[in-house]
């Protein structure tokens, strides 16, 4: 079936087609959330010049906590929606004083965190501690919406409830398998699956996308209500 077939067709994809070698991609716990809250409004060549400064004057969660919120600000200057910077570092002072200074390992612990949603917590836990978690932001939405032809009203909380556990159901057996398994939906997301003009040729699941066996794959997802 579709659910089965789903994650080794992303994984050996991602392997073949999605980006490696992204400086986060081998980075530590504290590295990762740091290019998650970047990525969360930013896109990734952005992030590309802005996380090796951030890197070389905060090179970790103790650095960071004890900096002049000035500093953290000054660095983040130009990337947009600063409240990213002051719960960035907020957080690094709940890393020190909660945690001891090591970063949590479990969603629902990084969730504590400031700035760090559900997806974000979901996203650090899979690729620096290997974790079966699920992300779930708008790319994911959209290409689960059009493989499993999900045509729910996005406003509702029962049709996210109903996309998360969608996305659950997805996840591969094995830890190793979640990094790739997690970049992959990402990079599905954004540079195939795309909202508009989708690259369908290119999709590893072509052929068993619903929206586009139905053909309605410039209808899915709906678009939310006013
Ligand atoms: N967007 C959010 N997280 C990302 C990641 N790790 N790589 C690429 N794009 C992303």
């Amino acid at each position: 079936t579709t659910v089965q077939q789903f994650a080794p067709r992303l994984i050996a994809w991602q392997q073949q087609h999605g980006r490696h070698h992204l400086p986060w991609q081998v980075a530590d716990p504290y590295g990762v959330w740091l290019s998650e809250i970047m990525l969360q409004q930013t896109q990734v060549a952005t992030v590309l010049d802005y996380y090796p400064r951030f890197m070389a004057a905060f090179p970790n969660v103790q650095a960071l906590a004890a900096a002049p919120q000035d500093a953290v600000l000054s660095l983040w200057q130009g990337l947009g929606y600063y409240s990213r910077a002051r719960n960035l570092h907020k957080a690094a002072q709940q890393v020190v004083a909660d945690f001891n200074g090591e970063f949590p390992c479990t969603r629902p612990q990084l969730e504590r965190l400031s700035g760090v949603g559900r997806s974000t917590a979901a996203a650090i836990a899979a690729f620096a501690f290997g974790q079966r978690e699920s992300i779930l932001d708008g790319n994911v939405k959209r290409v689960l919406c059009r493989v499993f032809a999900q045509d729910g009203d996005a406003n509702s909380k029962a049709f996210n409830d109903t996309l998360w556990a969608l996305a659950e159901s997805l996840l591969p057996p094995a830890a190793a398998d979640m990094a790739a398994y997690t970049q992959g939906l990402m990079d599905l997301g954004a540079t195939v699956c795309k909202r508009s003009k989708p690259l369908c040729n290119a999709c590893p699941m072509a052929d068993v996308c619903q929206a586009r066996v139905q053909n309605r794959v410039a209808e899915l997802p709906r678009k939310k209500a006013a």
